[in-house]
């Protein structure tokens, strides 16, 4: 009943010029990916390009983060709808990048995840521990705070636009995965900690993506655990080969 969902996260990599081959190079490739939902995040300056790119095809456009006031005095921000303008389906939320280096809070993943929604928009929530945090056996009780903060005060209507993404922050970029075990333990925990906040209904219609080091080598392996629901892929997106080989993971 959880249709599948491959998001490529393209972080701070490729010009509009390379953003509009890529998605034309994956667009023939992701075509008979049929019962999954693909999902690309270019920068926000190739989002409309890539948008007109990718007419005709299956591939849904986010953004990699967005503001939570509609528009106003606030220099360099962009708006969700804005996003919406430009063609976003989905925004990506709370990266641990954007909490690592620009002061992501579980507080402004709250404000941005309303506002997302609110606008029409899908979110993709990010959460997930760092490797101290995991070597001191902290790993729950973190993604039970980043949860429970990034989520508060949303409606189970509003939390039904919400797709959870769980990046270990030691496996992102690292080549370290997760064992299918490692990960499958802790969606299983976010999917009962979602039956606390909103009800089993919802909990069993969420998505649960996995990423961090997400490969064509490995994404079967983490595909086939039951609360794994999709992934969100960084370095094997920027090539229409790999992302390509993840997407089609079930054929
Ligand atoms: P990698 O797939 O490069 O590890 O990145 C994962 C990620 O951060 C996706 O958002």
């Amino acid at each position: 009943m959880r249709i599948p969902l491959i998001a490529g996260n393209w972080k701070l990599y490729k010009t509009i010029a390379e953003s509009v081959a890529l998605v034309n190079e994956l667009k023939p490739l992701v075509e008979n990916s049929a019962g999954v939902q693909i999902v690309v995040a270019p920068v926000f300056t190739a989002l409309s390009r890539v948008f007109d790119a990718t007419e005709g095809s299956q591939i849904k456009l986010a953004a990699q983060d967005c503001y939570w006031e509609e528009e106003g005095a606030f220099t360099g921000e962009v708006a969700p709808k804005l996003l919406k303008d430009a063609g976003c389906s989905y925004v990506i939320i709370g990266h641990s990048e954007r909490r690592q280096y620009f002061g992501e809070t579980d507080v402004t993943v709250n404000k941005k995840t309303k506002a997302a929604v609110a606008a029409g928009l899908d979110a993709i929530v990010c959460v997930g521990e760092s490797l101290a945090e995991r070597e001191s056996e902290q790993t729950f009780s973190v993604i039970e705070k980043q949860i429970q903060g990034g989520l508060a005060g949303l409606s189970a209507e509003a939390f039904s636009h919400v797709v959870i993404a769980y990046e270990p922050v030691w496996a992102i970029g690292t080549g370290k995965t997760a064992s299918d075990a490692q990960a499958q333990e802790v969606h299983a925990f976010i999917r009962q900690l979602v039956v606390r906040l909103f009800g089993q209904a919802v909990a069993d219609s969420v998505r649960i993506l996995y990423g961090g080091s997400v490969k064509p080598e490995n994404v079967k392996g983490l595909m086939s655990q039951p609360d794994i629901d999709g992934a969100l892929v960084g370095g094997a997106s920027l090539k229409a080969e790999s992302f390509a080989a993840i997407c089609s993971f079930n054929s």
